[in-house]
């Protein structure tokens, strides 16, 4: 109902102790009451005297709601003059529908794409505490932040003199290429290396560019979820590929699929290692342009007990590989880096889509990592954490013997930052991580990593992230519930 002029200080409710101080308060409910039409065009306002006298403030506080609605367009204010309403506000709800008669939409339709998205729980099921033994976390403790801040520093300065350049910056693109090719045995030149805000980023990037609705996707089982969720969304039959003591299996039978994910350097999350042979096996069903493979080398940089073994990709001499990295682990979680090495045949398509989706590193970011590299501090930082890591793994592995033996089984990585406990006596995992959670140690069980029907049992613990003080405490708390 329209509102007459004496009305309008009735239907202010200014209220002094309130934060947002009386002009705010004021020119909001006059916003309020023109918006919803009570206040119709041509309407006069009182005077600013009038209207701070009937509302106990100063005139001021008026003058200033008037001005502030007439630079939004509500009023025209003129000196000396009452200020008049300029807006038809009851016309534009009705344009818009009243929050009574507009329909309820109901649920939103979405995109097939978000759809299949909303099928998972990734990355939701995961926002577990950042507290021994999370898995998945190396020791953001130990990173040389003094250095790195320096080369932050520096890259800041020149980002504020430098043009706008490549979005892969080939300073970095340059590092990355002698670092994988000297530490990791991956053949790739600089140029299709693609720099990425994640490597669950490289998943999306990849997903969008070679799957097609209803293409078939080998995942390993149980495995990580943000791959599975990123080839599901993009409309692929996703198939979880059973693991043996060098992870994922060939799967017998049918053709080979469009995509096969895998983490052959530490399974993720067995941590166990893919033989020569068995790479070469997957390889040989890869046929060119048919079959790719995601090689996910998420911690490929901690290994403990053996030299590494070479990636898969620097075997394929037929660009069917590509290889995906993060600086999450080997760095800290929040540097938000990672990367992609494209196949040859693949680079073009895929830089567009990179910045087509917008997936693109902040380039003094990118830069302070290259001299990060370049100075040699990445290699040091690595050499120091994996003797450290190690170090963890073991003290981890020795005291679930000493107080767990009886329960626990313990399957000792050759490397990575994580390790799978498996209940002796019970496949109730999830029952056991709901315990020791509760008692304040944090943990993932192994089965809500299965893709479909979980088949392995256990617990995933980390041991990269925590001190060893902290490690023996918390494997004395989960004793103390079993
Ligand atoms: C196997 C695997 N790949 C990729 C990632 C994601 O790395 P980023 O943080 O760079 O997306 C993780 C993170 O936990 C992981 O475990």
């Amino acid at each position: 109902m329209p509102v007459s002029e004496a009305m309008i200080a009735g239907l202010i409710d200014l209220k002094r102790a309130d934060a947002d101080g009386l002009a705010m308060q004021l020119t909001g409910q006059l916003r309020g009451l023109i918006a919803s039409g009570r206040l119709g065009k041509g309407r006069a306002l009182p005077s600013s005297r009038r209207l701070a006298s009937d509302l106990g403030i100063s005139r001021n506080t008026v003058t200033h709601a008037f001005e502030q609605l007439a630079a939004e367009g509500y009023l025209a204010a003129s000196h000396g003059r009452r200020p008049v309403v300029t807006v038809d506000g009851a016309a534009q709800i009705d344009a818009a529908g009243t929050a009574a008669s507009r329909p309820r939409i109901g649920k939103p339709r979405l995109s097939p794409w978000a759809s299949k998205l909303k099928q998972t729980d990734w990355p939701m099921s995961y926002l577990a505490p950042l507290k021994p033994l999370r898995p998945g976390h190396g020791d953001a403790r130990e990173f040389p932040n003094d250095i790195w801040g320096r080369c932050l520093r520096r890259s800041a300065v020149w980002a504020a003199r430098r043009e706008l350049g490549p979005v892969n910056r080939p300073r970095l693109r340059a590092a990355l290429a002698h670092y994988l090719a000297t530490s990791r045995g991956v053949r790739a030149t600089a140029d299709q290396i693609l720099i990425l805000p994640s490597a669950q980023a490289a998943l999306t990037l990849i997903a969008a560019a070679v799957i097609t609705s209803g293409d078939e996707v080998w995942v390993e089982d149980p495995g990580y979820p943000g791959a599975a969720a990123a080839f599901h969304a993009s409309g692929a039959r996703v198939s979880g590929i059973r693991l043996d003591e060098q992870g994922m299996q060939r799967m017998p039978g049918p053709a080979a699929p469009t995509l096969i994910f895998m983490t052959p350097s530490h399974q993720h999350p067995t941590g166990r290692l893919m033989s020569l042979a068995r790479r070469t096996e997957f390889l040989r069903l890869s046929r060119p342009g048919k079959t790719w493979i995601v090689e996910d080398d998420y911690d490929g940089e901690f290994h403990y007990d053996s030299r590494p073994v070479p990636a898969l990709q620097g075997l394929d001499a037929h660009g069917r590989v590509f290889y995906v990295g993060t600086f999450s682990k080997a760095m800290t979680s929040d540097i938000r880096l990672g990367y992609l090495v494209a196949p040859p045949a693949l680079v073009s398509i895929l830089e567009i889509a990179q910045r087509h989706i917008g997936l693109i590193a902040a380039s003094h970011i990118q830069e302070a990592l290259a001299e990060f590299i370049a100075d040699g501090h990445f290699l040091a930082h690595l050499r120091r954490v994996r003797r450290l890591y190690h170090a963890r793994r073991d003290h981890l592995v020795a005291g679930l013997e000493r107080h767990l033996g009886e329960v626990l089984s313990v399957e000792v990585p050759s490397g990575g930052i994580q390790l799978v406990a498996r209940l002796k006596r019970s496949r109730a995992d999830q029952a056991a991580v709901k315990r020791v959670t509760e008692a304040g140690v944090v943990t993932r069980a192994l089965s809500s990593l299965a893709l479909g029907k979980p088949h392995d049992h256990g617990l995933l613990l980390g041991f990269a992230a925590w001190r060893e003080s902290e490690i023996s405490a918390a494997v004395r708390t989960m004793a103390s519930c079993f």
